[in-house]
């Protein structure tokens, strides 16, 4: 990954479905001196991801892309702002071959599971239902084939017996805040 070089900072876009509390993370992760890329695009599949809100108050520019479709507009959208890497956090979406092969290598997933296991969706119950002693979170490299690229760094945590699913999630998103910012200054370092 190239090295960053005097105080450029690498522009990038984040992608959302939902919540955005890894945006707002990695956001806030961006305005410090230390990091390697600032936040200069938001782009959601739904006008409904709470995490857009996130756009206003840190005055970034927002785009709601239906993804079926729209990809072209997507990537001239990010050529427009000279985006040279993206973060997918909590995005919901496949992208296409395509799409991916135009970023090759410089789009990154965090994903709620130990990759390789439980790739896809539901990975808290699977984890649950399958009485696992541990879990995590991955973020990886994004390739056509689905939470399979090259993993960049892994974090785990215990599951207690007395976990549920809404108690694991939140145990694993506190972890993702940790690691996503990580990664991020693993690459670019
Ligand atoms: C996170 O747990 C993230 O790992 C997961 O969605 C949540 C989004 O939370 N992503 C996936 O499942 C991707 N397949 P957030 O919107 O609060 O960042």
């Amino acid at each position: 990954m190239e090295k960053l070089t005097g105080l450029k900072k690498i522009k990038t876009a984040i992608f959302i479905s939902g919540t955005g509390s890894n945006l707002n993370n990695i956001i806030k992760f961006s305005k410090q001196k230390k990091s390697p890329i600032s936040i200069d695009l938001i782009v959601s599949n739904t006008l409904d991801a709470k995490g857009l809100k996130y756009a206003e108050q840190f005055h970034i520019k927002k785009k709601i892309f239906n993804f079926k479709n729209d990809e072209k507009k997507i990537l001239l959208s990010l050529k427009k702002e000279k985006i040279k890497f993206i973060c997918l956090a909590g995005f919901m979406k496949i992208l296409s071959k395509e799409f991916i092969k135009k970023f090759n290598k410089k789009i990154i997933n965090i994903h709620p599971s130990l990759l390789p296991k439980y790739k896809g969706l539901n990975t808290h119950s699977r984890a649950i239902k399958n009485k696992d002693k541990l879990t995590g979170c991955t973020v990886h490299y994004v390739t056509a084939s689905l939470d399979s690229g090259k993993i960049i760094l892994q974090k785990k945590v215990k599951i207690a017996a007395k976990d549920n699913l809404t108690s694991l999630a939140k145990k694993v998103l506190t972890l993702e805040h940790k690691l996503y910012p990580a990664a991020i200054m693993k690459i670019f370092n």
